[in-house]
């Protein structure tokens, strides 16, 4: 190895977490602010000795993976697959394909308070040993499950980040193919032969697991308000759309796609939430695909949007400002039928319609403006 050891961290996301629970994988949950994963990068990114971070995400990951790094330049993620080990030979092949390192330091995600101190140690045990692992004492006696008592000093509760040579690493993995699962990276390095050490690890890296797990660490749910607003001109025409109602009309509106200002204003809310442009960046007017459309497409496709990014509608409330037609008598069509656009409770919206006394474009008659507001929010 060379004096100066290119050393890559490796961060395996790839999981569902499902014994956590909530709305989005707990990797991709909040704690302060910050996505787990992005916690779990941070001692890395800071540590002087780690040259790269490559990061193992798990299929249909990338929206949630990409709103938990912004702004930090990094490799493009790996994809992983159906158990841990399968995601760190994922991530390790791919190291591999890029030119190697001489040690690596396989981290999971969900350990996101990492002590420098700890990467230290692990690096300065590689200097002498294959490969190094933090431990730490198992503080509550020990006991088999029919209860015979167990020396604890016997036993350590193992963590990560794991260090080892790269080479070593991968040819282990490579070599384990076709046996059971291996419960971490450790027992395939030592089943493949190799010198694995212990070193101190740290409190402060336990896993997060369990629900309970995120208590006491700040985990605050992600919350997120938007508005929208759109007028259409009345042109010659026997019906309008609005709020993803058909209502007959003396008059027609123009536009592109059918004209629901309603749904227009609320798809512009919802992206205007999430910070994705508006709907014309997302369904150009000029686009011949859009010409005469429904545009429940567009507000289905900006609820999907949110919820590739963890993010369910908390609420709705738009205006429809117009002389004629009353909104009134269509109000409960339209919630009913916005709900079901977006597959939401009625309850979370709300529609009202309100004249401009005559006065303006709309108190004249010559078309119909919609205002909405819209409020997103994780599922934690
Ligand atoms: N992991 C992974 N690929 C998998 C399974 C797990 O990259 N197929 C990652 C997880 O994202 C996590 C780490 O391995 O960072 C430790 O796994 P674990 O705590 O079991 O996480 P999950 O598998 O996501 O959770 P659960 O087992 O509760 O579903
Ligand atoms: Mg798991």
């Amino acid at each position: 190895m060379a004096d100066t050891p290119r050393i890559t961290a490796l961060i395996v996301a790839a999981g569902k977490g499902e014994r956590a629970g909530g709305g989005i994988p707990k990797q991709y949950r909040r704690i302060r602010g910050k996505a787990v994963l992005r916690h779990a990068i941070e001692p890395l990114r800071r540590h002087d000795a780690i040259a790269d971070i490559r990061i193992v995400i798990g299929e249909g990951q990338q929206a949630l993976y990409e709103a938990a790094i912004e702004g930090v330049a990094l490799p493009a993620p790996v994809v992983g697959g159906a158990t841990r080990q399968q995601s760190v030979r994922n991530g390790l092949e791919a190291i591999d394909r890029d030119g190697g390192a001489d040690l690596v330091l396989i981290h999971d995600a969900a350990r996101p308070f990492l002590p420098a101190e700890v990467v230290d140690r692990l690096i300065a045990a590689c200097s002498a040993h294959d490969g190094a692992i933090p431990a730490i004492a198992v503080t509550d006696s020990l006991a088999r499950a029919d209860g015979a008592t167990v020396a604890r000093e016997d036993f350590v509760q193992v963590q990560t980040p794991q260090a080892f040579r790269f080479d070593a690493i991968l040819a282990a993995h490579r070599g384990w193919e076709g046996e059971r699962t291996a419960t971490d990276d450790a027992e395939i390095a030592r089943a493949a032969g190799y010198d694995i050490d212990l070193v101190d690890g740290d409190k402060e890296l336990k896993k997060l697991t369990f629900e309970d797990d995120f208590a006491g660490h700040g985990a605050i749910p992600e919350f997120r308000v938007g508005t929208g607003f759109d007028v259409h001109a009345f042109a010659a025409g026997d019906h309008v759309w609005l709020g993803g109602v058909r209502i007959p009309h003396e008059r027609g509106l123009s536009g592109h796609s059918d004209a629901d200002v309603a749904l227009h204003a609320l798809t512009d809310a919802i992206l205007g939430a999430l910070g994705e442009g508006d709907i014309g960046s997302h369904f150009p007017p000029g686009d011949p695909q859009w010409k005469n459309a429904d545009s429940s497409l567009f507000l289905s496709r900006a609820a999907e949007i949110a919820a590739g990014r963890g993010l369910e509608i908390g609420n709705l409330d738009v205006t429809i400002i117009c002389e004629s037609p009353r909104i009134g008598p269509h109000r409960e069509a339209m919630r009913d039928r916005i709900a079901a656009i977006l597959g939401i409770e009625p309850e979370r919206l709300s529609i009202k319609g309100t004249t401009t006394e005559r006065l303006g474009f709309a108190g004249r008659g010559e078309g119909v403006a919609a205002q909405a507001v819209a409020t997103l929010r994780s599922g934690v």
